[in-house]
This record gives structure tokens, C-alpha cells and sequence, in this order.
């Protein structure tokens, strides 16, 4: 019997097979490493992406170029995800993790033109990487100096020039909270990032709803409301007959006398600062104002909420319920601007809250401010929790790099062989910040496995000067969860990626 081609795909269905399937793999993923590789480090390039629209931004953050570029190859989507996760669970060392998934499916690349399977290649790699997990202990620190922490995180970003001053504000901003969420960022354009500050609570882009109104306050009652301060509004349209002209004054005099009572309500239970959700009538503005009360009308939710929490004040729906246990309290208020950006500046509730305000001469360089700011203080809360860091600048991956190369020679065969690839893949963190420094590469990583070879264990790359050099005196600290997990998600995703052999791509559906 004379078979008949069964096909079993769609047609346009588009498949790659064996080799040429491994090979594009790693070709993609050596592509996103690449696309990243000189932004490592201190001496790190910053890339500039422009999008559809125009918009543009500049950064040195791993994860946020990689989010923004537009790929479309399923596995360079796989690397990608590494940032993201590395951005999730330690919030730094995106580029790392890139560089180094890359760098092992570059070395494992050899070995499968060498007909090494791929499966005898994973078990090797995943015995290399319990190897390094395990052999990580060796070189904890658990003197943790988090000032030190915030530093090594600035470094190399916009914000290297003014570091010890944000760095500061890091520290202090995580120790003064729970959450790193509970940390509100305000960017003000003006003035240098050195003029950024860390503060109770701001609450910006709102100028006092009077031009009378007090300017600032010493130990202010704040009283919290989001509902209208004006006359009520009917649900339904009412007509009020008039039969004599002096029923319309008498009217409007009652209507005046009601918002005036209003404005004194506050007055009488002592709240100086009124901070609206909604809107506020004219009248009790100017009312407010001959009280000497500071208020601000259209406050959003968020910012009510955060000066609730840290005045201790309770959030009124109905002037009815204004009592003194409402109100909340601070040591001091004042109205200020910022260029041309109003801004009331609470300070020293009685709950802390803290705000951090950034600032900068442009939008990009605040905006690439903020970014190393989140970076910072992520690792700085995960250093706290943890409470175990490494020494930086590739001390660690060197130092991981020699032993697991030892260890495989131990190992009979070709598994050994890809955990020799996999410890060749580590030293890709050392050569790349030589390189990206300007230094020669090769001579750097002689110094390195000299000084590592003489158990000189926190020797990284002195990128200064070149050599090699103890990080500790350096001050150049980074959790390990950082680079732990950089070792994790490279290794299993490298794995992931050589497992596949078949790519199997349906048709585009916008494709013609
Ligand atoms: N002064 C320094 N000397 C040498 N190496 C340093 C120094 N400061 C930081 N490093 C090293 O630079 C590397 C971090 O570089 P970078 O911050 O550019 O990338 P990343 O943390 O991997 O990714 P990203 O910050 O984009 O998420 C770490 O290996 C760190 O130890
Ligand atoms: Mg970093």
C-alpha cells in the first residue's frame, strides 16, 4: 500500500528539529546577554531606549532594558524572565543572572558539537549548581554594614555622584518601615540629586486653596475628610417657589450662614489643616482663611490615607463626625515650592511614614534616580533580613569558579565536562567588569586566580587601577541572596533551554 503524507499541522506551522533548534536557542540567548553585557558594573555603559511614541529612557538597570526592548524569540523571552525573577526576589543583580545563563549555554554549546548529549549535559550542570549553592557558605559575611550595601547598589548608576547622600536616605527609609512598600517616592524636577530628602509625608502638587491662608503651622491638628465641604446637593430636582423677593435673600443668608458654620466647626473642635478629597466652596475658603485654617482641596485618596497613617488622624465622611479623636497630629506644617511645584510638607507625626523626595535637573535622570533608589533600598532590606552578604566585584563567582573546576576533575566523564563548563561560565562576572573598565581581560584574570590560589578568597577585580584586590577594604558588599539567585536561575534555565529540541511555531495570525 502506497502510504499518504499524514499531516498533523496546521499549514504555515514552522518546525526546527535537533541541532538547528539547540543552536538558534543558544544563539538567542547569547543575543539578550549580549544586549546587556557593557552596562555590568561600575564602570557600566547606561543604553538609551526610545520607544514607538518617542518616549525615552535611559538606564543602566539590566531589568528595565530588558523589559522594555520588544522581543519576539520564545527562548530570549526565557532569559528575559530571569531578569524579572532576579528583579522580584532580590531586586538587583539582573544583569548578572543575563550574563551568566548566557555565558553557560555559550560553554555547554561546545560540548554538544563535541556529541555530548544534552540530558548528560544537564545532570552535569545541575550537579555543578548543588555544588555551588552548597559552596556559597564559604564565603558569608555576617559583619553587615548596610550603608556599605546601599553604596555597592548605587554604584556605576546616575545616582554614583551623590550615592552617600541617597544612600543615607536608603538606610533610613527601610529601617523606618515594615514594607519597602509602605516607602513613597516623590520626584521633583530642580535642584540636584543631592537636594533629595527623606520626610514624614508630602503631600505634593497642591498649592493651600486660599492665597490668606497661613503658609505654616506649629504642631497642627489635621483634620481628614473626602466628602464635599460646600451646600448639599438634592438627589432630586427640587423647585422652591418663591412668592416674595425677600424669601430669595433670606434664603441665600441661610445657605451662607450654614457654610459659615461649617468653617467654624472645625475652628471650634481646634483643626488648623483641612485636607479635602473633594472639592471645597469658595465660601468656606474664605472662611478657613479668616480662621487661619491651612486647607487643600482635591487631595488624592492615596496621599490621604498615608497622612492618616502617619498623624493618626481617622478619615471623616461627614462634618457631623468631627470630634477631637479625629483629628491627627504633627510637629509642623509649611507650604513650599519646588520650582514651580507646590508642596505642604508634614513633618514629624506621631506614627512614621516615610516619603522619600528625589530630585533632579531632568525627568530621565530623576526617573534613572528612582530606579537605582529601588535597586538600593531592595537590597538593602534583603541584607537586613537576611543578614548575610558576600564581598563584590566577582570575588565570589572567581573564587566558585576555581573550586567547582577542582571539584569536577573529581567527576569521571562527560558529566564533568559541563560542570568545567559551567565553572568557565562564572568567571564571566570578573572579565566582564575588567572589561567593561577598560582593563585587559586576560592579565586581570591572572591576578585573580593568583590571589585566589593563595586562599585570598574576597580578591575581586580592582577596577581602578586593575589587579586584583580585597573587596572588603573596598567597602563592595552584595546580599547573597543576590547572587544566589543569580546561580539558581541561570543554571535552570540554561537546562531548560538545552532541553528542547524541537521548536514548533505556529503561524502568526497577523502574518499574511
Ligand atoms: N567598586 C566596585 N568594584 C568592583 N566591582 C564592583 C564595585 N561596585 C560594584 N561592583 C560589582 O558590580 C556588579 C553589579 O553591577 P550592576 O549593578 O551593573 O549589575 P547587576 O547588579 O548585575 O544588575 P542590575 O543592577 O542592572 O540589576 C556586582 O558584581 C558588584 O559586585
Ligand atoms: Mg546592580
Amino acid at each position: 500500500m502506497q502510504g499518504q503524507p499524514v499531516f498533523i499541522m496546521q499549514q504555515g506551522t514552522t518546525q526546527e528539529q535537533g541541532k538547528t533548534a539547540q543552536s538558534n536557542n543558544i544563539a538567542a540567548a547569547k543575543a539578550v546577554a549580549q544586549a546587556v553585557r557593557t552596562t555590568l558594573g561600575p564602570m557600566g555603559m547606561d543604553k538609551m531606549l526610545v520607544d514607538e511614541s518617542g518616549d525615552v529612557i535611559i538606564t543602566n538597570d539590566g531589568a528595565t532594558i530588558l523589559e522594555e526592548i520588544d522581543i519576539s524569540h520564545p527562548t530570549a523571552k526565557m532569559i528575559i524572565q530571569i531578569a524579572k525573577t532576579q528583579e522580584q526576589e532580590c531586586y538587583d543583580g539582573t544583569t548578572s543572572a543575563v550574563i551568566v545563563a548566557g555565558e553557560v549555554l555559550k560553554k555547554c554549546e561546545a560540548l554538544i558539537d563535541q556529541n555530548i548529549h544534552p540530558t548528560t549535559i544537564c545532570r552535569g550542570l545541575r550537579k555543578g549548581l548543588v555544588y555551588l549553592i552548597k559552596k556559597l557558605e564559604d564565603y558569608e559575611i555576617h559583619d553587615i554594614d548596610l550603608d556599605k550595601i546601599a553604596k555597592t547598589a548605587l554604584t556605576g548608576k546616575s545616582a554614583d555622584s551623590f550615592k552617600d547622600v541617597i544612600a543615607d536616605i536608603c538606610v533610613g527609609a527601610v529601617m523606618n518601615t515594615e514594607n519597602l512598600e509602605d516607602i513613597r517616592i516623590t520626584k521633583a524636577l530642580g535642584g540636584s540629586a543631592a537636594d533629595s530628602e527623606i520626610i514624614v509625608v508630602f503631600i505634593i502638587d497642591k498649592e493651600r486653596s486660599h492665597p490668606a491662608m497661613p503658609t505654616s503651622l506649629r504642631k497642627p491638628l489635621v483634620a481628614l475628610i473626602d466628602s464635599t465641604l460646600g451646600v448639599k446637593q438634592t438627589e432630586i430636582d427640587a423647585n422652591i417657589q418663591i412668592t416674595d423677593p425677600t424669601q430669595i435673600e433670606a434664603f441665600l443668608a441661610k445657605e451662607e450662614a450654614e457654610l459659615q458654620a461649617m468653617a467654624e466647626s472645625f475652628h471650634k473642635n481646634k483643626a488648623n489643616v483641612v485636607l479635602c478629597q473633594r472639592e471645597i466652596d469658595d465660601l468656606v475658603k474664605y472662611h478657613f482663611a479668616k480662621l487661619g485654617i491651612l486647607a487643600l482641596e482635591k487631595v488624592t485618596k492615596t496621599d490621604m490615607e498615608a497622612v492618616a497613617m502617619a498623624s493618626g488622624a481617622t478619615i471623616i465622611n461627614n462634618v457631623k463626625d468631627l470630634t477631637g479623636t479625629a483629628l491627627g497630629s504633627f510637629d509642623h506644617t509649611e507650604q513650599i515650592s519646588l520650582g514651580d511645584l507646590p508642596i505642604l510638607k508634614l513633618t514629624g507625626g506621631k506614627n512614621e511614614a516615610t516619603t522619600v523626595l528625589l530630585r533632579g535637573p531632568t525627568t530621565h535622570f530623576v526617573e534613572e534616580i528612582e530606579r537605582a533608589f529601588d535597586d538600593a533600598a531592595g537590597v538593602v532590606s534583603v541584607a537586613q533580613r537576611d543578614s548575610v552578604i558576600l564581598a563584590g566585584g566577582g570575588s565570589t563567582y572567581a573564587g566558585l569558579s576555581g573550586s567547582l573546576a577542582n571539584h569536577a576533575s573529581q567527576e569521571a566523564g562527560r558529566q564533568g565536562m559541563a560542570m568545567v563548563a559551567l565553572a568557565d561560565a562564572l568567571e564571566s562576572i570578573p572579565r566582564t567588569l575588567a572589561e567593561n573598565a577598560g582593563l585587559d581581560p586576560v592579565d586581570e584574570m591572572m591576578a585573580l586566580h593568583k590571589a585566589h590560589s593563595d586562599g585570598k578568597k574576597y580578591h575581586g577585580i580592582n577596577i581602578e587601577v586593575g589587579g586584583a584586590i580585597d573587596m572588603r577594604s573596598l567597602g563592595v558588599f552584595e546580599p547573597k541572596r543576590v547572587v544566589e539567585q543569580a546561580l539558581k536561575s541561570a543554571v535552570e534555565t540554561a537546562i531548560m533551554v538545552l532541553r528542547i529540541d524541537d521548536i514548533i511555531s505556529s503561524k502568526q495570525k497577523n502574518q499574511g
